[in-house]
């Protein structure tokens, strides 16, 4: 089994991202069994897919590094480096470039979404981003990527790209590439803003009082989920009765996530019950929850030579394991290298 995933470092690390993904990833390394690996990196080459301050890119990156071990990836355990120490990734991206098809990036929401009407206008890192995405977890032989919901189509698309490459220039026994399987943690696919229930929680989101932040202070967490948009109905005592209810829904699935209970268990405890009594209690969950982690990260941050040594050490071992399959592409693509 070989575990790869990525985040970008653009803005805090929002409980979405951990709930959907890095939970997941946590998990995936405690539960490794040996021969098998673990691979997770700051997608920082993605990052300058969209307009953005070099110094911001920079310290966040550092930063997201810190918060990654302040949530329990281990550096000794997992390979942690971030993407522009390992030119490999760039590299595979181009070769697949001859690959990867124009209407196949076309139909990608992500790049429908971030574009929106001014796609003249984008940079070509944003079409093709889903290209380096592949080459991400391709370049490791990747059998396993821990995700969110919204990544699901460009693991596809990594897939079809795995795909056609292994039939157009390889033999069928000898195939350069493994097919990635998405892990979708089916409690947490999707969490979604505390401001509106149909989208996302995300990083972009220009409210700071859509998300909240891992390293949120007790008292932010609690008025962020005061603030939370809701409903003036009690909680009903079944998933179901929650159907329109778009807002109540997903702090019901937060609670429910936290503890790894199912939004059933929560409901028999809540149901009946209005708001101001749930809010409270999953505010007081949230804080007892992340308090760990931002203590350590806040400690993390600061230590900016052991956060240079663990990327430095993850990306040479990543140099090292991505070696071996860059050459095959090479080779299978028919270009000389002496
Ligand atoms: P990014 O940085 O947007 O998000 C990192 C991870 O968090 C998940 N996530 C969520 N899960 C549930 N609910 C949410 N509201 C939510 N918001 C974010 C994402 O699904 C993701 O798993 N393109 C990727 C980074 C990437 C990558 C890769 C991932 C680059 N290369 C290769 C996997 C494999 C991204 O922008 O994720």
């Amino acid at each position: 089994m070989r575990v790869v995933s990525g985040i970008q470092p653009t803005g805090n690390l929002h409980l979405g991202n951990y709930l959907g993904a890095i939970r997941n990833w946590v998990r995936m390394q405690d539960e490794m069994e040996p021969g098998s690996e673990c691979l997770f990196f700051l997608a920082d080459l993605h990052a300058i897919s969209m307009p953005h301050e070099p110094a911001e890119l920079y310290q966040g990156t550092l930063e997201m590094a810190a918060a990654l071990v302040a949530c329990g990836i281990d550096p000794s355990r997992s390979v942690l480096f971030n993407q522009a120490q390992v030119p490999a990734h760039a590299e595979l991206q181009w070769l697949l470039g001859g690959t990867a098809r124009m209407g196949w990036l076309n139909r990608m929401t992500q790049w429908k979404d971030k574009a929106g009407k001014n796609r003249e206008g984008q940079s070509i890192a944003l079409f093709t981003y889903p290209v380096l995405q592949a080459a991400d977890v391709l370049l490791y032989q990747a059998t396993h990527v821990p995700v969110g919901e919204d990544q699901k189509q460009h693991l596809e698309l990594a897939r079809d790209i795995a795909q056609k490459f292994n039939n157009d220039f390889c033999t069928e026994d000898a195939p350069v590439f493994t097919l990635p399987d998405p892990i979708v943690p089916p409690e947490a696919a999707r969490i979604m803003s505390l401001r509106d229930g149909s989208a996302k929680m995300s990083k972009s989101d220009p409210s700071e009082m859509s998300r909240i932040n891992l390293v949120d202070d007790a008292d932010t967490i609690m008025r962020k989920i005061k603030k939370a948009k809701t409903d003036p109905e009690p909680l009903p005592s079944e998933i179901g009765g929650l159907e329109d209810r778009p807002e109540a829904l997903n702090l019901v699935t937060i609670y429910a996530a936290v503890t790894g209970d199912c939004p059933d268990a929560v409901l028999a405890q809540f149901g009946g019950q209005g708001f101001g009594a749930f809010k409270p209690a999953l505010g007081e969950l949230l804080v007892e929850t992340l308090a760990p982690i931002s203590e350590r990260f806040r400690e993390l941050k600061q230590d900016r030579e052991v956060l240079d040594a663990i990327l430095a050490r993850g990306a040479a071992k990543a140099r090292d394991m991505g070696g071996s399959t860059l050459a095959a592409t090479y080779k299978a693509l028919g270009l000389v290298r002496g």
